[in-house]
């Protein structure tokens, strides 16, 4: 199994301990704490833009090399819970996920930290924008929170990070420390210059934490996860290889909690063909392929943005065809006509866009 751009080695400690630990609370699918307050919801094709809110920016700090961290301000920001993100929308459009990473008792302010990706996949630059253009002063839209990632209530956790996916973590190991949980974090990364917040992390860890980077170590010893009690929960936030070798190494059966920002994957299903009825085209999309990018390669100006299903920007009209829809945004009522063709596929052989 590869394990991109991250060639860490964490044994956690106390994990034979984990292993050991008799069952004293049972986990169940309810949240730890209650579900944050969503948006308000917009009826109809309007609800894809949902609620808008304007925050400025006040603080910028640099907790790791390649790391911003920001401060945003607003007045009567709804409440979270750990694990949930908010959409930015950038001076250009774009649209971009980060989770909230600061204190959920606080409904003024929200804290986010990205890392700037050099190569970012499509090559549109969503990390570059905000280094670039998101100062103290810079007033933004954000949407949401939204939480796909909730904390789940459990005697005990294990919580593995990669690099900057310690910003959801960060939150429950707070939660999970505030309510007595018992619980062992796995941070991994490039080098310790580049791994934000390790010292808050030192300070409310202690031995809990286990840090092994890159450039000290070799590849992540992941066999204790496959020894632990049924109740405890896995979490994990970080590069797919990562996610990837944590999902493998869980006992059989079991998945662990993932939060993934990257592109979801448009696999799944055969390849199908999409007639562009307006265009007067028709592709092909491929078994790897997302409808977004067999479009795109006829249609350059399609509107995108996210490519994870989050935004509705990508949303198109579908005249025939039977849709298999794999995002989570659409209500029923707008999935009747209509598909997000980023992450969103055909149930058969053809669909017809009104594109
Ligand atoms: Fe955001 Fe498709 S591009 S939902």
């Amino acid at each position: 199994m590869t394990m991109p751009r991250l060639r860490t080695v964490v044994l956690v400690a106390g994990a034979a301990v984990l292993a050991k630990r008799a069952m004293r609370r049972r986990i169940t699918a309810a949240p730890l704490w209650p579900m944050p307050a969503l948006d308000e919801p917009v009826s109809g094709r309007g609800r894809l833009a949902t609620v808008t809110r304007r925050v400025l920016v006040t603080g910028r700090t640099e907790p790791a090399e390649g790391v911003i961290q920001l401060r945003l301000e607003g007045t009567g920001l709804p409440a979270w819970q750990p694990g949930a993100h908010v959409d930015l929308v950038l001076p250009s459009g774009l649209v971009r996920q980060y989770s909230l990473c600061g204190d959920p008792a606080d409904t003024d302010t929200y804290t986010v930290a990205t890392r700037l990706i050099e190569r970012e996949q499509g090559g549109r630059g969503g990390s570059r924008e905000v280094h670039e253009q998101l100062h103290e002063g810079t007033e933004i839209e954000i949407r949401g929170p939204r939480n796909r990632f909730p904390l789940v209530d459990a005697p005990a956790y294990v919580f593995v990070a990669g690099g900057i996916g310690i910003t959801p973590v960060l939150p429950m190991l707070r939660a999970a420390e505030a309510a007595g949980a018992d619980w062992r974090l796995l941070y991994c990364g490039r080098s310790r210059a580049t791994m934000p917040y390790l010292d808050g992390i030192g300070k409310l860890a202690g031995d809990r934490a286990s840090v092994v980077t890159e450039d000290e170590s070799g590849l992540p010893e992941l066999g204790f996860l496959a020894e632990l009690p049924a109740d405890t929960a896995v979490y994990c936030c970080g590069p797919d290889g990562l996610m990837d070798a944590v999902t493998a190494a869980m006992p059989e059966g079991r998945t662990p909690h993932l939060e993934r920002f990257s592109p979801a994957a448009p696999a799944g299903g055969g390849a199908f063909e999409v007639e562009l009825r307006r265009s007067g085209r028709t592709v092909t999309v491929a078994a790897d392929e997302s409808v977004l990018a067999a479009v795109r390669a006829e249609v350059p100006g399609v509107s995108y943005s996210c490519e994870q299903g989050f935004c509705g920007t990508c949303q198109q009209r579908v005249l025939e065809g039977e849709i298999d829809h794999r995002d989570e945004l659409l209500t029923d009522a707008e999935r009747g006509d209509s598909m997000l063709i980023c992450v969103s596929r055909c149930a058969g052989e053809r669909l017809v866009l009104d594109l």
